[in-house]
């Protein structure tokens, strides 16, 4: 979730003052990574038809099939590689923001190539009755399902994070102060100048503005106020106004960052446990069926 701020260089007196803007970067290998993939999948796609009906049986063993398998693997590999550049090596060429579009877009045809890999058996005659059609062939279709629990989860968090940055830029937008950190120091400076108000004041005026502070809600009955507070109850009254909106605009934004928070942890888990699983089926068939290095069971 990212947001950049777009601020008035230049502002002359008597001129209205322009609207923040706040908006998510655009980047343009997006492109290259939308286009790229489909015209990949377009490629193998094609393949895999003309091999299909030259070979009338698609078995995952047989080339190209295994071959798909293979590319599939590479593909998920290549897109749990954003971790490097986001996390671990972050000297790797390239923007944090263009990785992500190339994990979107090499994770979502991962699953389409995974799929050609079976000829799409899984999903569409050799359902799953019984544990062992997962565990069958070094873990196959516990692999496959994993990836697509796991794509699933990308796509979900993908969508989570425009509708969740769109909250963010909204409250950014409208609160007239920005995002959570800003918004924090200003209702820290709202307080200071209610406690102000309050110095030297009747106990009513304390206990309004004391009872506004704690709870963030302000009493909808006034208090009976002596004639000469009134002036600095009203902009105290008016101050903590201001503080309620700002409140709940920082409660919308914490809530926005905490999902996608929550959502970030449970994909993260999942591609840890896909990962082990896709790899053992990988690793397993490669020493088997691909090197012979070892014998199969
Ligand atoms: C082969 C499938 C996938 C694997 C192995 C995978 C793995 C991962 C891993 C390991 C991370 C954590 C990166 C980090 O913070 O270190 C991650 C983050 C993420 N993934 Fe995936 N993922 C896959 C598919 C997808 C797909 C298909 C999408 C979207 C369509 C997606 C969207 C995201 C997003 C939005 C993040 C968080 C990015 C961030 O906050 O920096 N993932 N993924």
């Amino acid at each position: 979730m990212s947001l950049v701020v777009k601020r008035p260089s230049v502002q002359t007196s008597g001129e209205r003052p322009l609207r923040r803007i706040w908006r998510t970067p655009a980047a343009r290998t997006k492109w290259f990574w939308l286009i790229g993939s489909i015209l990949f999948y377009v490629a193998i796609y094609v393949w895999f038809y003309l091999a299909s009906k030259a070979q009338g049986d698609a078995a995952p063993g047989n080339d190209p099939f295994r071959l798909f398998g293979i590319l599939a693997y590479v593909l998920v590999l290549s897109t749990a590689a954003y971790s490097l550049r986001r996390r671990f090596v972050r000297s790797l060429p390239g923007k944090v923001q263009s990785w992500l579009w190339m994990h979107t877009w090499l994770g979502v045809i991962t699953i389409t190539i995974a799929l050609l890999h079976e000829n799409y058996a899984f999903v569409t005659n050799s359902f799953v009755t019984k544990f062992s059609d997962l565990t069958d062939t070094y873990w196959a279709g516990l692999a496959l399902f994993s990836l697509i629990f796991l794509v699933i989860s990308g796509v979900t968090g993908r969508l989570l994070d425009l509708w969740q940055t769109h909250v963010i830029a909204r409250e950014a937008n409208t609160n007239g102060v920005g995002i959570v950190r800003a918004v924090e120091e200003r209702i820290l400076e709202l307080e200071y100048t209610v406690e102000r108000l309050c110095a030297g004041k009747s106990e009513l005026f304390k206990k309004y503005c004391m009872q506004a502070l704690g709870s963030g809600n302000l009493q909808s009955k006034f208090p009976a106020i002596p004639v000469a507070e009134r002036s600095d109850f009203q902009n105290a009254h008016d101050t903590l106004v201001t503080r309620a909106d700002l409140l709940q605009s920082c409660r919308r934004q914490q809530r926005a960052r905490l999902i996608m928070r929550v959502w970030r942890t449970t994909h993260i888990t999942l591609a840890c446990i896909a990962l082990l699983v896709i790899s053992y089926h990988g690793v397993m068939e490669l020493l088997t069926n691909v090197f012979h290095i070892i014998a199969a069971a």
